[in-house]
């Protein structure tokens, strides 16, 4: 239980995107989110507020050959000589930021916390890039035998296809709805609908897609691990994003209307695949989500929308379950029902997820708060979820080694 109350009083990201950031350095864009962070403050903030800051930046030592980062994105954002630490938990770093900012707020030690993430991938080539993030996954038993994050989903799909008598349509159902979503995102990877990018490799190419599954299916959308093809990953994209914490005695002299933290869940789990009982599920998240949901004094179903770790599809099914949104085996069939669109039965990844939105790996856990802070103001325009209350995150580290579930209310 936290000593006293945090809200959130500021969000702001840049775009995520492969190009758009090319000239960009890892701390210019951090200064992007953030200057983004302090106007979004309704009743402004100025850089003396804020007492410290607790940042991610996952692989920037294989990115930019940058380490000790946390002291260096200080002095650019011009906040020295604050306290500023990185974190770090693979995809999971900036929620763990975050939290991280909380305990801080609620020790009684800072009023004011910024916390964030940034990654800057690009800079290799996506050879080079996989065998950087495997740096994330157990080295001895994973990455020697060749095993990268595709291939760890693409076993977890597998075994989920075997185990509940599903298949690779389910999958398609989850990229369909994401890159829906991420067309109406301003800050998304793609903007666009699949068929969208059909009709153009179509033009481009002279091919001719009836609908979507006929160009999912294609050697247009081409396997990377099966069963997961090109539109089942997440792409590879820069970006960052920044969350202002305030203790609830000091949120209102900056905003009237602050996001509350009312769960924290963080737990570890096993990290190689081979030590797990079943693929089918990531026993951290199930843990991760309990506590989050004890703490606030809610269950799953009182959650109104949710960003779950989708890096790649058959992740956000297993998320679903994990998260206790539908029972296990189901959560597939909902998303082909509709049932996980916005304003549907549950409202999942309403930014586009990992999946459309982009995953620039420690920018990735607060711009799911990010999208919880728009969505609880009243600010997502066309993704709004109607009347919405409550707002879950859930981001994973790697495979399942770390998950951390945050559950915020208006
Ligand atoms: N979904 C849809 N389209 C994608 C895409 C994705 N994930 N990744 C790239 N594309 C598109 C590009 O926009 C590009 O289109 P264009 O020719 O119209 O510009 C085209 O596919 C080729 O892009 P390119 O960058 O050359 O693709 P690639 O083959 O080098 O990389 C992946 C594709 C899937 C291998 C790469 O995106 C990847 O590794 N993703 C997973 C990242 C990851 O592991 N993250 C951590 C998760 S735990």
């Amino acid at each position: 239980m936290l000593m006293n109350k945090v809200a959130l009083i500021g969000a702001g990201m840049t775009r995520f995107h492969h190009s758009l950031h090319k000239d960009k350095s890892s701390r210019e864009l951090f200064v992007e989110a953030f200057l983004e962070c302090l106007d979004s403050v309704d009743k402004s903030i100025s850089h003396k507020d804020i007492d410290a800051l607790f940042i991610s930046a996952t692989a920037s030592e294989f990115f930019e050959h940058q380490s000790h980062i946390a002291c260096l994105l200080s002095d650019w954002t011009g906040l020295n000589p604050i306290p500023a630490t990185r974190i770090e938990a693979a995809c999971a770093s900036s929620s763990a930021a975050l939290e991280i900012g909380v305990f801080a707020i609620a020790s009684g030690m800072y009023d004011i916390v910024l916390v964030g993430g940034v990654e800057k991938m690009t800079t290799l080539e996506v050879d080079e890039m996989t065998y950087a993030l495997m740096s994330g996954l157990d080295h001895p038993y994973e990455c020697i035998l060749g095993v990268s994050n595709p291939g760890l989903y693409a076993m977890m799909a597998n075994a989920y296809f075997e185990k509940y008598d599903s298949s690779w349509e389910e999958l398609t159902s989850i990229s369909i709805k994401n890159h829906h979503n991420a067309s109406m995102n301003p800050k998304a990877h793609f903007q666009s609908e699949i068929m969208d990018i059909a009709k153009k490799i179509s033009q481009k190419k002279g091919l001719k897609f009836d609908n979507e599954m006929d160009f999912l299916k294609s050697p247009t959308n081409p396997y990377i691990a099966h069963p997961l093809r090109l539109f089942d990953c997440s792409p590879v994209s820069d970006g960052a994003s920044a969350i202002l914490l305030a203790s609830s005695k000091k949120a209102k002299k900056f905003t009237d209307t602050p996001v509350y933290v009312t769960g924290l869940g963080h737990t570890s789990g096993t990290m190689s695949l081979h030590d797990r009982r079943d693929l089918t599920s990531i026993p951290a998240s199930v843990e991760a989500g309990n506590r989050a949901y004890k703490m606030a004094k809610i269950e799953s179903k009182d959650i109104d929308f949710a960003m779950v770790h989708d890096c790649f599809t058959p992740a956000e099914i297993i998320a679903t379950e994990d998260l206790g949104f539908f029972p296990r085996g189901e959560g597939g069939k909902a998303a082909i029902e509709g049932r996980t669109r916005i304003n549907g039965e549950k409202s999942i990844n309403t930014d586009g997820g990992l999946k459309a939105k982009g995953h620039p790996i420690a920018a990735t856990g607060t711009a799911m708060s990010y999208e919880v802070w728009k969505q609880l103001r009243g600010e997502a325009d066309k993704r709004q979820v109607n009347n919405a209350e409550i707002g879950l995150i859930h981001n994973v580290g790697a495979s399942g080694g770390t998950a951390i579930v945050q559950i915020f209310r208006r």
